[in-house]
């Protein structure tokens, strides 16, 4: 199927350019792709920035209208993680680790951040822009304002052809995506628990409120977080939930 692969040099975030056209009612077609050299206004999750240096890294976002409706959409990380590592798996032969919800990681460092957006209702078609940032190059100067341990493609492939992975990350995530259409999680949590960045360690869970303490046991099939106290497994859903080691 040919879907537009869509340039930018400097853009304030690919997200929002595709989140302006949807409120705008502009047409996009699934599977419509943004690509942009630089942002100057990079998003991160609950707000924060993400570096985005002009050139080096990929800073990437991918149209997709799903008819299940807002409920559905909730897992959807799960099978955008998987995605990145098909796409770096295939390429490069590496294999990365996931940490739930929606981070990347290569030698419990960060290579890549995902934020999914939504608008649509709670029943019915929802539109999804599927961003993806994903560090190939990161210079210098970019590197001093991220406050966590982070890393690169280069440092551990040398040069890599942006291009390719521009194209194969496209092709890994239609294919997840139509996975996750017809099956929803069900034949992706225990490729997901494999990868668990956290698998069998102790973590501490915030939400705005309050904190769990417990053994990051995995996913659940709605894509929630298994968190074991005192033997008792408890699961946590929804983006605004920050997980660390300890
Ligand atoms: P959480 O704190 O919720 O567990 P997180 O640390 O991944 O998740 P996010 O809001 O998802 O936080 O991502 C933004 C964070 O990612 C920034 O605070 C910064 O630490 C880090 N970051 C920003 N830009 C980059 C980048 N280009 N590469 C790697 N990490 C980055
Ligand atoms: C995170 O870990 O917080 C997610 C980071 C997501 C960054 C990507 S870069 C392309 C797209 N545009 C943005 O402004 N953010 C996402």
């Amino acid at each position: 199927t040919e879907c537009p692969i869509e340039y930018h040099a400097i853009i304030d975030s690919t997200n929002s350019e595709l989140m302006r056209r949807l409120q705008t009612k502009q047409k996009l077609s699934s599977g419509h792709v943004l690509v942009a050299e630089m942002q100057q206004a990079g998003r991160g999750r609950r707000g924060r920035a993400w570096q985005s240096p002009f050139g080096a890294n990929l800073y990437y976002s991918y149209y997709w209208q799903f008819d299940a409706g807002m409920q559905a959409a909730m897992g959807l990380s799960i099978a955008v993680g998987l995605a990145v590592y098909d796409a770096l798996h295939s390429l490069y032969g590496i294999a990365v680790e996931l940490k739930w919800p929606n981070d990347i990681y290569l030698n419990q460092q960060k290579l890549a951040g995902i934020l999914v957006e939504l608008e649509g209702q709670v029943e019915g078609p929802c539109h999804l822009v599927i961003g993806i940032g994903l560090n190939i190059c990161m210079p210098e100067s970019a590197s001093k304002h991220i406050d966590q341990a982070w890393t690169d493609l280069q440092a551990h492939l040398g040069q890599i052809d942006k291009n390719q992975l521009v194209v194969q990350l496209t092709q890994s995530l239609s294919a997840r995506l139509a996975q996750y259409k017809e099956t929803g999680l069900s034949d992706m949590v225990a490729q997901w628990n494999l990868l668990n960045a956290f698998k069998g360690e102790v973590v501490t869970l915030s939400t705005g409120q309050r904190q769990w303490r417990g053994i990051c046991e995995g996913i659940d099939m709605q894509g929630g977080l298994l968190l074991r106290q005192d033997g008792e497994l408890k699961a946590f859903y929804g983006g605004e939930i920050s997980l660390r080691k300890g």
